[in-house]
């Protein structure tokens, strides 16, 4: 398999797009109930059956899977081929016991690629490409996915991984490629190494950035796009539903990532109450792969929260930038906060640096935020700093913080995924 160019289904009809998915939601439901006991069981005490799809919509009669269906099947339960069938497994550690397992075929592992490939290529990558890969090689599913879907294409990958940020920067240097796939995060504190060693990031020849695997904003996509003369686009995945490569914003239009439909079924539902909601509203992203062997999942609630918005560069779907994760969302005194729109605020004052942190404390009933940044140069009054964020802080999230401003380098600098919440109250 070789991928050049468009996929024909990426401009197929919406006629089209569903009847695949159709067919493709059916097999998946089917096989489920075959192969898997944790699902025929789920399905039993549903009282509903594979043969019960007959449309796309009927989807909403099936129960949801949960992080903790894969934790209570630790590690191998939710697989539904024989062993010999399986290729590859990831591990998420997640905060909290047990890491999550996954697991691949062969014809996942193919598929996946292909979707990270068609990702690639929406972001402006050709064969002809240099690819430099930050995204962690290991149980994570960032550097590996990244790196056979840039194989795939027909790129030269260069698997750097995460961390050794100074030998990162001279390779970037030498191998002059012409893409990075890292964490946001990360590549801030990539950005830091290129100017401490001197280097100007306008001569490098990198021309994209593909970032993802945590929350960004578009306040720092501008910040990244300007610092390095790039274009930073958006990717997402979860290692339950595949990886990165779930989908994937286009370069030519940078308006949210596209879903591959073709692959993953989104819906969106009410958190709270389950009802599915319909497209253009906010709530709970849920997923159903409809090409996975080894290990499908039917509805899986991610905890992200976005909307689905109508297709552009692609005749698939969108999703907005996530917004959080129900998780990461705090709520102070009553009020509903993401650490990225404490991010926005923070982009939008020029003396700041990008990195940020922010710590909850219990003080009798009340919880106190405080809110670390950094400078990016010595001008300007810390006093007015202050100032100014804790009022844009208030002004458009409606939250009162403590600010506290320290010198340019002090803040913890990010390998991977950024830890922006430091909470002390539990
Ligand atoms: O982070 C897969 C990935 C690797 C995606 C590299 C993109 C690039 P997990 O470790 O299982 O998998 O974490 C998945 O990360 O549910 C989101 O909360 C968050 N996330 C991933 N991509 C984005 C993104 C990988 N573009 C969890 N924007 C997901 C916001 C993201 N959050």
């Amino acid at each position: 398999m070789s991928h050049a160019g468009l996929d024909a289904i990426e401009t197929a009809s919406l006629d089209e797009l569903q009847s695949v998915q159709l067919k493709r939601m059916q097999a998946t439901l089917q096989h489920v109930q075959k192969n898997s006991p944790v699902y025929r069981e789920k399905f039993k005490e549903h009282g509903v059956d594979a043969s019960d799809l007959n449309s796309l919509s009927d989807l909403s009669k099936f129960p949801f899977t949960v992080k903790s269906d894969l934790r209570d099947n630790y590690p191998f339960g939710m697989f539904c081929v024989p062993d010999e069938e399986v290729v590859r497994v990831h591990a998420s550690s997640g905060t909290t016991g047990k890491p999550t397992v996954v697991g691949y075929t062969q014809s996942d592992i193919d598929d996946w690629a292909q979707v990270v490939a068609r990702s690639i290529y929406a972001a402006g990558g050709r064969a002809k490409d240099k690819v430099h890969v930050s995204y962690g090689y290991g149980l994570f599913t960032g550097g590996l996915g990244a790196h056979y879907g840039a194989e795939r294409l027909g790129c030269t990958v260069i698997p750097m991984s995460g961390g050794q940020t100074e030998k990162q920067v001279q390779l970037i240097q030498d191998f002059q490629p012409d893409i990075i796939m890292v964490t946001p995060s990360y590549m801030l504190n990539i950005a830091d190494e290129i100017d401490r060693q001197g280097i100007d990031p306008h001569q490098l020849k990198l021309r994209c950035g593909i970032f993802g695997a945590e929350p960004w904003t578009d306040a720092m996509r501008q910040e990244l796009e300007a610092r390095l003369g790039i274009d930073a686009v958006d990717i997402y995945g979860l290692s339950e539903v595949m990886g990165p490569g779930v989908a994937q914003e286009c370069v030519e239009s940078k308006d949210g990532p596209t879903i591959w439909e073709d692959y993953f079924y989104p819906e969106i539902i009410d958190p709270v109450s389950g009802e599915v909601l319909p497209d253009g509203e906010e709530g709970e992203l849920v997923f159903t792969t409809i090409t996975k062997q080894a290990m499908p999942v039917i509805r899986y609630r991610t905890r992200d929260l976005t909307r689905l918005l109508p297709g552009t560069s692609r005749s698939m779907r969108r999703m907005d930038k996530i917004t959080g994760r129900s998780d990461d969302m705090l709520i102070i005194r009553g009020v509903n906060v993401f650490p990225t729109q404490i991010e926005e605020q923070i982009l939008a004052i020029d003396v700041l640096a990008p990195h940020y942190q922010i710590q909850v404390d219990r003080e009798g009933n009340m919880d106190n935020v405080s809110v670390r940044v950094e400078r990016s140069d010595r001008s300007g009054s810390d006093a007015d700093i202050i100032a100014d964020l804790r009022h844009k802080i208030k002004t458009f999230i409606g939250i009162s913080v403590k600010v506290e401003v320290s010198e340019p380098g002090s803040l913890p600098r990010s390998e991977g995924k950024a830890v922006r919440v430091i909470d002390n109250r539990k």
